[in-house]
């Protein structure tokens, strides 16, 4: 059966987890080589992974591309407004085609039924590089930034700041992986839906105020206000203007607390800049990890792992 990577349940909570040892072995193993070295093992030496977006991406376009090098094989960038399927052509045929040329595909997309389609009519593995309603690649990144800073991950408290988001809904569903228990302070109108909140069994809950989200937090996270795809509304970023992260509510955390953010960020709208640019944010590690994670998330894919 083929192995799609569309959210962090497919992988289930023992492949999250063999994906996060080897993100951690293999990372460790090329410390301080040069970047476009191949590993010593070249585990996907041969293959060749189609990468689509229909939209904008610095850090899943080239660390997806280097993953590919580093494991041996290679990738290609496709970007939909140059294809055909920026003119109409199905993702059933699109997915079809590349699974003739290629043996993996990784997709970034608005509308998560799209990805599904993808996934239904490829005959190899496809990855979720982000949907408008998750994001699980960029969590395996952030649970092992979370790893090599010492926070085993059950028993934690993350207070998510913000926006009800894409990326939110994919630490929910970490959150009940992996038992820690997550609260999201997100004003009315921008919260995530009910049902993906009860899907964490009582380790997500969803409250108003930012501090009672972070107050004792082991780690605090946000991200962008208004996502691509939606529209710039000054109601919106009025709704969420009381949720920034700055120092002070930092202040609310735990004295050790990590800061995190996908990125990009908008300093002086999401996040403060002495937050982002301070000692406690991990934000530079957890764009690197994202290069280690989809590596293993590709050997995954592949059954080499988990
Ligand atoms: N965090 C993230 O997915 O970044 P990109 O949009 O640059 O890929
Ligand atoms: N929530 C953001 C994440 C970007 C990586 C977006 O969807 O634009």
């Amino acid at each position: 059966m083929l192995r799609h990577f569309l959210s962090l349940s497919d992988a289930g909570a023992d492949g999250v987890a063999a994906i996060l040892a080897d993100a951690l072995d293999r990372k460790a193993a090329r410390a301080g080589w040069p970047k476009g070295r191949a590993d010593a093992d070249t585990p996907l030496a041969g293959h060749v992974l189609a990468c689509v977006f229909e939209k904008n991406s610095t850090r899943t376009r080239v660390s997806f591309d280097m993953a590919m090098r580093q494991l041996g094989g290679s990738a290609l960038v496709l970007d939909s407004g140059t294809t055909q399927l920026g003119r109409g052509e199905t993702v059933a045929d699109t997915a079809r085609v590349l699974s003739g040329y290629c043996d993996a595909i990784m997709c970034r997309t608005d509308d998560h039924a799209k990805l599904e389609e993808m996934a239904a009519f490829a005959s190899v593995p496809v990855i979720n590089g982000l949907t408008d309603a998750s994001h699980p690649c960029q969590i395996v990144a952030d649970l092992l930034t979370l790893l090599e800073a010492g926070k085993a991950l059950p028993g934690l408290k993350v207070a998510w700041l913000g926006d009800g988001n894409n990326v939110l809904a994919s630490f929910v569903e970490a959150a009940a992986l992996f038992h820690f228990d997550l609260v999201a302070a997100c004003p009315q109108g921008f919260q995530p839906d009910d049902a993906l909140i009860a899907r964490a069994g009582g380790r997500a809950r969803v409250v108003a105020s930012p501090r009672e989200a972070v107050e004792g937090a082991d780690v605090v996270v946000t991200d962008t206000w208004i996502s691509m795809g939606q529209a710039h509304a000054e109601t919106k970023l009025a709704a969420l203007a009381p949720y920034q992260v700055d120092a002070d509510l930092m202040s609310a955390a735990k004295p050790d607390a990590a800061f995190l953010h996908c990125l990009p960020a908008h300093r002086g709208e999401e996040v403060a800049a002495d937050v982002i640019d301070g000692p406690q944010s991990l934000i530079w590690p957890e764009a690197e990890n994202r290069l280690h994670a989809q590596k293993s998330i590709l050997r995954w894919c592949f059954g080499q792992i988990g």
